[in-house]
């Protein structure tokens, strides 16, 4: 149910620490994403090491090329609610070699499949920076739709940027063709 054309999802392990740490000091993965204070690597470890297990609330998983099995980025579904029926999405690709090659897309749709399918999931909600366009470009290739914008809620190289809001309902998930 994890897998896709060119991913599969899969539980974080204690060995994924390194790359963790090696992604969250990456310039294009945080350039649009919200950046936590920096951690250590002896943070990041422990943070894995005792990383409770996944729930229907809060789900994170490693992005692994079906081809090598080398871990190449992070999904999360995360605030899931039985009440709305909804969750909120994130992704990135730590590893820049792997990003443009549709990873990212395949990784989403899994993802959104498995919210759908297994957690009865009726809707995904996620937030873009409005000058994000590759990541833009995906939501949209996927059948995600905008819901709203915050205006100059995201500040990035001494400038205030828009975020979109954007939603995916049950049943709208653009498949292969
Ligand atoms: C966003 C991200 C997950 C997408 O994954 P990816 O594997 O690189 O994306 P894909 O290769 O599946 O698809 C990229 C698509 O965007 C298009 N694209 C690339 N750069 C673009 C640009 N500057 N403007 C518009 N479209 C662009 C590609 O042509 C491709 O579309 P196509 O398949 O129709 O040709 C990845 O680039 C990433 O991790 N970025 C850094 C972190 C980030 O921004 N995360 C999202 C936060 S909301």
């Amino acid at each position: 149910m994890l897998t896709g054309e060119l991913v599969r999802l899969r539980a974080l392990e204690p060995s994924d620490a390194e790359a963790l740490y090696r992604w969250n000091e990456d310039p294009e993965v945080g350039r649009w994403m919200i950046n936590e204070y920096p951690l250590s690597l002896a943070q990041v470890t422990e943070h894995c090491a005792q990383r409770r297990h996944n729930t229907y609330g809060d789900l994170s998983l490693c992005v692994e090329t079906l081809a090598e099995r080398r871990a190449i980025g992070l999904v999360s579904l995360t605030g899931a609610e039985p009440e709305s029926g909804r969750a909120d999405l994130d992704v990135y690709l730590g590893e820049a070699e792997f990003r443009g090659g549709g990873y990212g897309t395949d990784a989403v749709r899994v993802l959104c499949r498995y919210g759908f399918d297994a957690m009865r999931l009726h809707g995904i909600s996620l937030w873009v920076v409005a000058e994000n366009t590759a990541a833009y470009h995906v939501y949209r290739k996927l059948g995600f739709v905008e819901e709203g914008r915050k205006r100059e809620s995201f500040r990035r190289d001494g400038r205030w940027h828009d975020e979109i809001l954007m939603s995916v309902l049950e049943g709208e998930l653009v498949e292969p063709s």
